[in-house]
């Protein structure tokens, strides 16, 4: 697939292409998705809310835990996908699939106990205005992890820079920081090419 193609498919997958897209990220994403869940220590009292879970890396990994969990992607193929994968836990109330975006968030205010978003920030428009929606719909408490390549290797795998905004750490976490997050220095595995940082919102 030609690289223009595969990272529009990154930033909102649909179709046949998006299919193809989102089996991939949950191989190559995995790694990265895993330590980002085990970073938020999730147990059945949370409700999770995940933004941009594409191909549903980690749903399985939430449910199975025993937390409740809302999904909040833009493109609608991966919202229908989750939807259908997970019928019987969306016909028992521990998950909904919901069609939206990181800076208008279809979700009640303190809804939430935990959250969680990876490999989405380069595709927001206003790190500001991402942050601020996670800290409105966080209870007092909760804790965000967010996964990301920063800008300096970002800067090495020729993504198109009309389609990827790369960030660096600091401007992640100092959007966090202004949202209202106190954000811990973030953490990755040796070797690993991304980063995860945790915020958390005050009691
Ligand atoms: C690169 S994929 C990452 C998917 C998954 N989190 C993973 O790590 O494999 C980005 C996903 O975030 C979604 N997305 C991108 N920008 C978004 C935004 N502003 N609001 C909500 N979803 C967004 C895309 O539709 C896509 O499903």
């Amino acid at each position: 697939m030609p690289p223009r193609f595969v990272a529009r498919q990154l930033s909102n997958p649909s179709g046949i292409g998006g299919w193809l897209v989102r089996l991939g990220m949950n191989r190559g994403n995995a790694r990265v998705n895993a330590f980002a869940v085990d970073r938020l220590d999730v147990g059945p009292a949370d409700k999770v809310v995940e933004v941009g879970f594409g191909g549903g890396p980690n749903l399985r990994r939430l449910t199975d835990r025993g937390a409740s969990v809302i999904g909040i992607d833009r493109s609608p193929d991966t919202v229908a996908a989750a939807t259908k994968l997970f019928a019987a836990e969306c016909a028992q109330g521990r998950a909904r699939f919901v069609l939206g975006n990181v800076e208008d968030l279809p979700i009640a205010d303190g809804s939430c106990t935990k959250a969680l978003t990876v490999h989405t920030v380069y595709f927001w428009r206003s790190l500001e205005k991402g942050f601020g929606e996670f800290y409105r719909a966080l209870r007092p408490g909760g804790l965000l992890a967010v996964g990301f390549v920063p800008q300096e290797r970002m800067e090495t795998m020729g993504m198109p820079r009309d389609i990827f905004t790369m960030r660096t750490p600091e401007e992640v976490c100092g959007a966090a920081a202004t949202a209202g997050f106190t954000a811990d220095p973030c953490q990755s595995p040796g070797g690993a090419p991304w980063l995860v940082v945790l915020c958390r919102k005050g009691e």
